[in-house]
């Protein structure tokens, strides 16, 4: 191919996501030089133990312990982020913008907690930091919020984004396992790490929904704002009951405009098994947006993955070169007046949002409850949340142990407030006829 002028890349972190976009750098050369316009020369690359063994293999004089060889180089116009963690990746990346170069990051956790700085510094710059990775993997979710659907008001986003949650309930809810068996499957196939807590904890989740819900609404979602429960109390007969009512149980990151606030919250939820987020399976990922003006659009396919994520990843370098391009040709053109270089994605535009407390969110609800068996308890039951105004849809008596003289009992509620809920299964609880509630899990669709 002709020779082409070329941009230096600087790679941070050579593991599962790294090791991909080495591969696909180096191995693509001549097609990607062929989108960006340019030649993308790999030119360094950061890890913290130079002699590991590697799935790639480079030439020894790219791999570098040192950052420095990467932020100070003047050649290096694009960092790519992949070590993981929020230090020293937060540094290296405000260090690398403040250097004048673009940064394209999979850190969900450096940009969930840190992107409204990130983005202004980047824009102060008159560069860019893009970070399609960090969220959903190799699933375009930024790009479309921040270019295709820029016309509509988002007004929700449904979203299955933790597949490894996702696999184990797709196995609890298929073959009947506990949460244990599946967890343990699902780290005997690399899916979850040995200390899975980021993920069935849900926060995993939550970051990226802080991501996609400031992507959504131009404004800053934090972590802090999100409302989260993992999936660790979910129990098998959580998954037959469902089934008998028509639901799936999945993990959900919410994020919804409700008048002038949004709720953002990431809990597990009973979804109709209609409903296309049911049929989301193992460990892919599923997101769906409404718009006022597109109404319900879909986005499905690998969530994580050295690939999927490589795929992302290389296409933010492809648009950071780009931009390159585009900013040394306006600055070529504008010395005269001095005007600044056009930075690549914007700032948060839109002022600050009222995130709604938990307690003031309405759901239907899903309560199933131990209680003595014997006439007049479902009474006593209805008479509590009837005090707090919430309906009951559905009772169903299921399980009767007949040594104990105790029933189980499904309740399927209309739609009530979070706070009147909390405070009937604390009334619940005190009656003596009740002698556990064993689980309650709110009802989305
Ligand atoms: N894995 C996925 O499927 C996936 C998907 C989407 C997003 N992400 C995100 O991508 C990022 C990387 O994930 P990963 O799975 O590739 O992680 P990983 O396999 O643990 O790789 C991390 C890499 O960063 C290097 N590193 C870590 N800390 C460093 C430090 N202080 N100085 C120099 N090098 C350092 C490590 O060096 P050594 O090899 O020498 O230890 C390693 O090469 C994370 O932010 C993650 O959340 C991952």
């Amino acid at each position: 191919m002709e020779e082409k002028e070329s941009i230096g890349v600087g790679l941070m972190g050579l593991g599962v996501v790294g090791g991909g976009v080495a591969k696909v750098l180096l191995e693509r050369s001549d097609a990607l030089a062929r989108q960006a316009g340019c030649n993308l020369r790999l030119k360094k690359v950061l890890v913290r133990d130079a002699d590991k063994p590697r799935s790639v293999t480079l030439d020894s004089s790219l791999i570098t312990c040192d950052p420095q060889q990467i932020l100070s180089d003047p050649d290096i116009g694009i960092v790519i982020e992949v070590m993981g963690g929020e230090q020293p990746a937060l540094d290296y990346a405000k260090q690398a913008l403040l250097g004048g170069k673009y940064v394209v990051t999979a850190n969900k956790e450096v940009m969930a907690k840190y992107m409204a700085e990130l983005l202004e510094m980047a824009a102060q710059e008159g560069v860019g930091i893009l970070y399609e990775a960090s969220v959903g993997g190799g699933i375009p979710l930024l790009l479309p919020l921040q270019e295709g659907l820029l016309a509509n008001e988002i007004r929700a986003i449904y979203a299955i984004i933790n597949g490894t949650t996702n696999y184990i309930l797709t196995k609890m809810s298929s073959e009947g396992l506990s949460f244990g068996d599946a967890l343990r499957e699902a780290q005997q196939l690399g899916y979850a790490e040995a200390d899975p807590s980021n993920d069935v904890e849900g926060t995993d989740a939550l970051y990226k929904l802080a991501i996609l819900a400031s992507s959504a609404f131009h404004t800053t979602v934090r972590p802090d704002d999100i409302y989260c429960q993992g999936i660790t109390s979910i129990g098998e007969r959580d998954f037959r009951y469902a089934k008998e009512l028509g639901y799936e149980i999945k993990l959900l990151a919410i994020a919804k405009k409700v008048g002038g606030s949004i709720e953002v919250r990431v809990h597990p939820a009973f979804v109709p098994t209609d409903y296309l987020l049911a049929k989301v399976d193992g460990v892919y990922n599923a997101v769906q947006i409404e718009g006022d003006l597109v109404g319900k659009v879909l986005f499905y396919g690998e969530g994580a993955g050295s690939s999927p994520t490589s795929s992302a990843i290389v296409a933010n370098v492809i648009a950071a070169a780009k931009a390159i391009k585009r900013s040394e040709a306006m600055v070529t053109a504008r010395r005269a007046v001095g005007a600044p270089a056009a930075s690549v994605v914007g700032r948060l535009s839109n002022p600050a949002m009222t995130i709604k407390p938990m307690a003031e969110v309405e759901t239907r609800y899903y309560l199933r409850m131990s209680i003595a068996d014997r006439p007049g308890v479902l009474a006593q039951i209805s008479g509590i949340l009837g005090d707090r105004s919430i309906s009951i849809a559905s009772a169903i008596q299921k399980e009767a142990d007949a040594v104990a003289q105790t029933a189980e009992i499904v309740l399927m509620t209309h739609p009530a407030r979070e706070e009147f809920m909390q405070q009937a299964l604390r009334d619940m609880e005190r009656l003596p006829v009740v002698k556990e509630i064993s689980n309650f899990i709110r009802v989305e669709g």
